[in-house]
């Protein structure tokens, strides 16, 4: 059976590990050409270890290995003209590009919002918020050349909806990715491209199981175990889970690219066990 994304290009930051690696992986089997890309260095200080260079190169060989063509660069989504030769190459090399995630994205160490030092709070914005629109911007700029079609799937969190005490430049940043999605549906829908936020709860990937989420989630234990972890970050969540898989959300992410979603645009799509629910 031929897949849904066959003979579609995709383009997905922060590609080498975690949920991206998996929307790389899911997009692969599906059929798509998949283009990775992720800074794969230090990038603030958020308290967890960073992606590397081995891990990108693992993404695009489960590429391959899915039966897919691609390629994978290491870029910063802060740099706009990096994001954008991305894009270019995709556009050389496959004739365009239908879907472009931007996925990017780090946390913070645990700090209350009066508390967070400058550097932090506006690095957090830079890779998120401003990451974010470059991903957008070279992404709708490639498909409107092209097509125009395509599909623009941000991820959020479920911070972009709710406060949440200790990281408040990441929820200010995924709040920021609403207004973002909003109004560049409306603006792009009338050229047929969609663009649409999905917004997972907890997601079992490295920026979230580490030392850091433990400290804000278990304050009052030290060294807590990966159990009282799960426990305590399973409160709260209506179907009682303490996170998600990287490939639940790599299902919201195809569907909502896919032509099953073709009059979905302008939507926040929660995949986080019910958290949110108001
Ligand atoms: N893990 C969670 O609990 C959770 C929950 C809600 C939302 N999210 C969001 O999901 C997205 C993916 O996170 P994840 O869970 O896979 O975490 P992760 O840390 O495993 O992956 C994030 C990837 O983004 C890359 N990245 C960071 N800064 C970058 C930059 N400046 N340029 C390019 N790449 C950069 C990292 O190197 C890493 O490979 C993020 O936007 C995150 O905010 C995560």
């Amino acid at each position: 059976m031929a897949g849904r994304f066959e003979g579609k290009t995709v383009v997905i930051s922060g590609a080498a590990r975690g949920q991206g690696r998996s929307h790389a992986v899911r997009f692969a089997e599906e059929g798509a050409n998949v283009v990775g890309f992720d800074v794969c260095a230090q990038v603030g200080e958020p308290g967890y270890p960073v992606s590397t260079p081995e891990d990108l190169a693992e993404t695009g060989e489960l590429v391959r290995a899915a039966g897919a063509k691609g390629f994978t660069e290491i870029a910063d989504v802060r740099d706009a003209a990096a994001v954008e030769a991305v894009f270019q190459r995709a556009v050389a090399e496959f004739g365009g590009v239908d879907v472009a995630v931007a996925n990017a994205g780090i946390v913070q160490r645990g700090a209350r919002a009066w508390e967070i030092e400058e550097d932090v709070f506006r690095t957090v914005l830079d890779v998120n918020v401003v990451g974010a629109w470059h991903v957008l911007k070279s992404g709708i700029t490639a498909m409107r050349a092209g097509g125009p079609r395509g599909s623009v799937v941000v991820i959020g969190s479920g911070a972009s909806v709710k406060g949440l005490a200790n990281v408040g430049a990441y929820v200010t940043s995924k709040h920021a990715l609403v207004g973002l999605v909003r109004t560049a549906a409306k603006e792009a829908a009338s050229e047929g491209i969609r663009v649409n936020l999905v917004t997972p709860g907890n997601v079992g990937t490295p920026m979230f199981l580490n030392d850091a989420i433990k400290a804000i989630y278990v304050p009052d234990i030290e060294d807590p175990t990966d159990q009282q972890l799960a426990e305590r970050a399973a409160t709260g969540v209506p179907m009682q889970i303490p996170y998600v898989e990287a490939v639940d959300i790599s299902e919201a992410v195809l569907f909502l690219a896919s032509d099953a979603a073709r009059y979905v645009t302008g939507s926040i799509l929660p995949v986080d066990g019910g958290s949110a629910i108001p």
